[in-house]
C-alpha cells in the first residue's frame, strides 16, 4: 500500500513538473504562466477536480518511448468560477511544445462530453505548437475529434477559447468555431500559415506578431474578442466574462444582486442627442447609463466600432446590447458590423439571453468596396439574426433609424417585443435632404424651394410620431427614463415563449 501511494505521488510530482523547471522557467522567462498555474487564476481556489493526471501518449517513434510525462500536454477537468461550474483544458507549452497527440485530444473530448451531458461551458487555454508531429496522422484525428466536438456543443454550451501561445495551421479551426476568442498581447498569435511560407508563397514580409497577433485579430481581422496585455489579466477578465454567461442552452441567465435601483432616473441623457442630426454622441454613455452599475462587458471594442455589442445586466439578470455607435462613421451598418452584431445576436439567442438595442443609423454604407465584398449577403446577416431570434427583445431608438437599416436593428417588423423611441427618434426611409433631392429633383437648382421641401419632409419624417401612430413604436419615451422603461419591459417578457417552425437548421446568408 505505502509503495503504491509513493508511486502515485511521484507520478502526480512529475505530472505537476510538466517539461521540468528548466522548459518551465522558459515559459515564464517570456512572461507566459504555465498550464497550472493559469488554471490556479481561473479557477475558484481549491475547486479544481483534475481529470486524466496519469494519461501519457502512445508513440513508440522517434525515441518518444523515452520520453513519457503525465498529463501529455494538457491539464484537463472541472472547477467553478464565483461558484459556477466550468470544464476546462489548458495545454501545457512545457511538454513538447503542448502538442496535441491522439491522447491529449482524447482528454480534450473527454471534458467537452461531459461538459455537454451536464450543460456547462468549456473553456481552453490554447498554448500549442500544434499537431505532435511525431505521432502524424493519428494527432489529426485528434484535431477532428475535437472539431466536431465543437460543432456539436455550439449552441449546448458556451465555448471559450483563450489563446496564450502558438496557434497556428489547422489548430486555429478549434478555436474558430468556439464562441469567443480572446488572446493575450505579444505572446500569442494564431494564423493558418506562418510568416516563413507567407514569404515563400507570397514574398510578403511580416512577423508572427503583425500577422496573427492578438492586435491584428482584434483591430483587422476580427477573428478575436478581445486582447489582455497579460495572462494574469487575461485570466481574471475571463472570470468577469464568465458571470454574464447561463451554463447551458437549458438554463436561464445568471442573476446576482444589486443595489442599483431599476427606476433609477438619468437626467443627463435627457442632453446626450445633438441638436444637430448630424453631430455625433457617445453610444457607449447611453449603455453605460442604463445598465446596472454602469457595468458594460464590450465584445470587440477595438473593431468595426460602427457598431457596440457586449452584455450588461438589468435587475441583476445578463442582457445582450447591440447599439449603433454615431462616433465611428455616423454609426451605419457596413460589412463588418453586420457580422459582428449578428454572430452576437445568435449567440444571445442561442443561451437565451434578452436583447436591447439602440439604434441610431444612418443607413448602409455605400460604396463599390463594400458592394464588391458583399454587404448584400453581410447585411442580411443581422436582419437574419434579429428576425430568428426568439429571446425577448426591447428596442430604443434614440434619433436616426433609416431605411433598411430601420427595419434590420430589432423593429417591430422583426418580432421586436418592446419597441421605444426617444422624441429626437427620426423614423424615415431617409433623411431629410437626400429624400428631398430625389423626390424634387426637378427644384435642386431653387434653393428656397428645396429648403421649404426638406422642412416639409423634416417636420413630416423627422420624428417618431409617424411610426407611432401605426404601432412600429409602442411609447415614445423620456431619455432620463429609459433604465426605468427598458427594465420594466424586460421584466415583463421573463416568461416569454416564442418558437420558430421546426427545421433541421436555418440557411443563414453565409
Ligand atoms: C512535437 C513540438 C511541436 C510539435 C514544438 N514542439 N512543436 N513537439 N510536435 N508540433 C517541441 C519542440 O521540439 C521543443 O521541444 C518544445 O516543443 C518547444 O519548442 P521550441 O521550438 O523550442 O519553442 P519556440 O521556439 O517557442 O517555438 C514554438 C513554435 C515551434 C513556434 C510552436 O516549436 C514550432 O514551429 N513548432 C512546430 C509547429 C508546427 O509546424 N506544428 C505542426 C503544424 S501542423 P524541446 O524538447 O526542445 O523542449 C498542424 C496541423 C493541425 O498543427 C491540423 C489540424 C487539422
Amino acid at each position: 500500500m505505502q509503495d503504491i501511494i509513493r508511486k502515485l505521488e511521484s507520478k502526480r510530482d512529475a505530472a505537476r513538473n510538466g517539461g521540468g523547471q528548466r522548459r518551465v522557467d522558459a515559459q515564464h522567462a517570456k512572461g507566459k504562466l504555465t498550464a497550472r498555474e493559469r488554471l490556479e487564476i481561473l479557477l475558484d481556489p481549491g475547486s479544481f477536480e483534475e481529470w486524466d493526471m496519469f494519461v501519457e501518449h502512445r508513440c513508440g517513434d522517434f525515441g518518444m518511448n523515452d520520453q513519457r510525462v503525465p498529463s501529455d500536454g494538457v491539464v484537463t477537468g472541472h472547477g467553478t468560477i464565483n461558484g459556477r461550474l466550468v470544464f476546462v483544458f489548458s495545454q501545457d507549452f512545457t511538454v513538447f511544445g503542448g502538442s496535441l497527440s491522439e491522447s491529449h485530444a482524447e482528454k480534450i473530448c473527454k471534458v467537452m462530453d461531459k461538459a455537454l451531458q451536464v450543460g456547462a461551458p468549456v473553456i481552453g487555454l490554447n498554448d500549442s505548437g500544434g499537431a505532435r508531429i511525431q505521432e502524424g496522422v493519428a494527432s489529426l484525428a485528434g484535431y477532428a475529434e475535437v472539431f466536431q466536438r465543437n460543432v456539436l456543443a455550439s449552441g449546448v454550451v458556451p465555448q471559450i477559447s483563450m489563446i496564450m501561445g502558438p496557434c497556428a495551421g489547422g489548430a486555429v479551426y478549434s478555436p474558430a468555431m468556439t464562441d469567443y476568442i480572446f488572446m493575450v498581447k505579444d505572446s500569442s498569435y494564431m494564423f493558418v500559415t506562418g510568416p516563413d511560407v507567407v514569404k515563400t508563397v507570397t514574398h510578403e514580409s511580416v512577423t508572427a506578431e503583425e500577422l496573427g497577433g492578438a492586435t491584428t485579430h482584434t483591430t483587422k481581422s476580427g477573428v478575436a474578442d478581445l486582447a489582455f496585455e497579460n495572462d494574469v489579466e487575461a485570466l481574471l477578465e475571463l472570470r468577469r466574462f464568465m458571470d454574464f454567461l447561463p451554463g447551458s442552452n437549458r438554463d436561464e441567465v445568471p442573476v446576482r444582486p444589486t443595489a442599483d435601483p431599476a427606476d433609477r432616473q438619468e437626467p443627463s441623457l435627457d442632453s446626450l442627442v445633438p441638436a444637430n442630426p448630424n453631430k455625433p454622441y457617445d453610444m457607449k454613455e447611453l449603455i453605460q447609463k442604463v445598465v446596472d452599475e454602469g457595468d458594460f462587458f464590450e465584445i470587440q471594442p477595438g473593431y468595426a466600432g460602427n457598431i457596440l455589442v457586449g452584455f450588461g445586466r438589468m435587475e441583476g439578470r445578463t442582457i445582450g446590447i447591440v447599439a449603433n455607435q454615431p462616433m465611428v462613421l455616423a454609426g451605419c451598418l457596413d460589412i463588418d458590423s453586420s457580422k459582428k452584431a449578428a454572430r452576437f445576436v445568435r449567440f444571445c439567442d442561442c443561451f437565451n439571453i434578452p436583447i436591447l438595442t439602440f439604434v441610431d443609423v444612418p443607413g448602409f454604407l455605400p460604396g463599390t468596396s463594400q458592394e464588391y465584398n458583399g454587404i448584400i449577403k453581410h447585411g442580411a446577416k443581422l436582419l437574419f439574426a434579429y428576425a430568428e431570434a426568439t429571446v425577448p427583445k426591447v428596442t430604443v431608438i434614440t434619433r436616426k433609424a433609416y431605411g433598411g437599416a430601420y427595419d434590420v436593428m430589432s423593429s417591430k417588423h422583426l418580432r421586436g417585443d418592446v419597441n421605444y423611441a426617444w422624441p429626437t427618434a427620426e423614423i424615415a426611409v431617409m433623411g431629410p435632404k437626400g429624400a428631398v433631392e430625389i423626390i424634387f429633383r426637378g427644384d435642386i437648382g431653387d434653393s428656397e424651394k428645396i429648403e421649404a421641401r426638406t422642412e416639409e419632409y423634416r417636420q413630416k419624417f423627422a420624428n417618431p410620431f409617424v411610426a407611432a401612430s401605426r404601432g412600429f413604436i409602442d411609447d415614445v419615451i423620456m431619455p432620463h427614463g429609459t433604465r426605468r422603461r427598458v427594465a420594466k419591459a424586460l421584466r415583463m417578457l421573463r416568461n416569454k415563449e416564442l418558437e420558430n417552425p421546426w427545421k433541421k437548421h436555418d440557411n443563414l446568408p453565409l
